[in-house]
């Protein structure tokens, strides 16, 4: 039986934009509300190099990557083609005005997942 952990109430969350949660494992999971109500959760990290999806511009069910512009499914991850790639989604529940995620999928989820770090190539051993 799922677990679900209240998060915030969905006015917390601006319309077409996004909330982040911290956890205590992994990256930040983002939780967006669009135009209709509607609410969902991915982790904040763009399948192509990592941007963050909390910071992009929600559309429809579809949220635009800030750095390239990638286009990602709000329901399941998946980039729009001909980009390809898929971020992790999580659990949602709107109830009563309050959005709640899953317990378990919050703590253990993608945890394996980090940011690319940006900088100069490692230098090759001669
Ligand atoms: S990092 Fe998101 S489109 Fe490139």
């Amino acid at each position: 039986m799922t677990e679900w952990k209240m998060i915030c109430r969905i006015d917390d969350i601006p319309v077409l934009g996004a909330r982040r949660v911290s956890r205590a494992q992994g990256m930040d999971v983002a939780v967006f509300r669009n135009d209709a109500n509607e609410v969902f959760a991915l982790l904040d990290r763009c399948p192509h190099k990592g941007g963050p999806l909390s910071q992009g511009m929600v559309m429809g069910q579809r949220v635009a990557c800030p750095l390239h512009n990638w286009t990602i499914s709000l329901c399941d991850g998946q980039a729009a083609a001909p980009d390809q790639g898929c971020t992790p989604s999580f659990a949602v529940k709107l109830e009563n005005g309050l959005v709640h995620l899953d317990a378990h999928e919050l703590a253990n989820h993608a945890t394996d997942l980090t940011r690319p770090t940006a900088g100069p190539a490692c230098k090759q051993a001669a």
